[in-house]
């Protein structure tokens, strides 16, 4: 059970109470901030990838780990009919009192909708947590699918983060995939329970997704090691 500590500091920053950052860290990482306001990001302030995965949106959508609801609001901005999910009630909370209409205290496993489009951005593969999940998550995501249905996602390629300076690498062959990271946050000193986290380069999403009847095509790169990828019925 989290303490939902990411979702009271959206619920501080949301009702003015702004004072510190979320600080985070990995188990290949040293800390660093997470400014709040980066998770009340308006359209503008956004990465070129999620500009361009909002503009690639059509018919009902499924914004799966909202957060404070800055992809949904715009959609919904824009006349979508969007649904944004998250596990964390704070998050919700934040959503609701942002004006979004359709927010719901979900974990992506238990939503049995369809939707055109499902959204999953700032590292959508995160939700898997693990490489072992990957199928199911995936599964899980193609059954939310309507026929014609996309999904788009966002991921970094990190193996960059396993570099020295002199460009040689400490990558340890023989454990498990590296993008697998623990991931720790804290905020105004209380600790959050360590969670899983998961970054896929592109070519072992792609893989994971044919293996089970998806197509999967790079959109476009982002501007360190990201990128932006669609996922439809093959
Ligand atoms: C990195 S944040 C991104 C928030 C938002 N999409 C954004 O770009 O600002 C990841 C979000 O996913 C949520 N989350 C994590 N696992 C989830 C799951 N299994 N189902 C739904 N939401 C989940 C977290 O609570 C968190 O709000």
């Amino acid at each position: 059970m989290t303490k939902d500590i990411f979702g009271n500091a959206l619920l501080d920053y949301q009702n003015g109470n702004y004072s510190e950052d979320i600080i985070t860290w990995t188990n290949i990482s040293d800390k660093d901030e997470l400014p709040l306001p980066y998770l009340f990001r308006p359209y503008s302030e956004m990465p070129k990838l999620e500009q361009k995965a909002l503009q690639l949106c059509k018919g009902k959508i499924l914004d799966v780990g909202c957060g404070a609801g800055n992809h949904s609001l715009w959609l919904e901005s824009k006349g979508f009919d969007v649904k944004g999910i998250d596990s964390s009630q704070g998050a919700i909370d934040v959503c609701k009192r942002r004006g979004l209409k359709n927010a719901e205290y979900k974990a992506l496993l238990e939503e049995t909708d369809t939707f055109d489009t499902i959204l999953l951005l700032m590292n959508g593969t995160g939700i898997f947590q693990e490489m072992k999940q990957v199928t199911k998550y995936l599964k899980h995501l193609k059954r939310l699918l309507k026929s014609k249905g996309q999904i788009l996602i966002d991921s970094s390629d990190i193996s960059y983060m396993y570099e020295d300076e002199d460009g040689g690498t400490w990558l340890d062959l023989n454990s498990d995939y590296y993008g697998e990271l623990d991931y720790f946050f804290s905020y105004k000193g209380e600790e959050e329970a360590p969670m899983k986290w998961l970054y896929l380069d592109f070519e072992t999403l792609k893989t994971a997704c044919q293996t089970i009847g998806l197509n999967c095509e790079k959109v476009m790169d982002g501007e360190h090691f990201d990128y932006l990828a669609r996922i439809t019925n093959s």
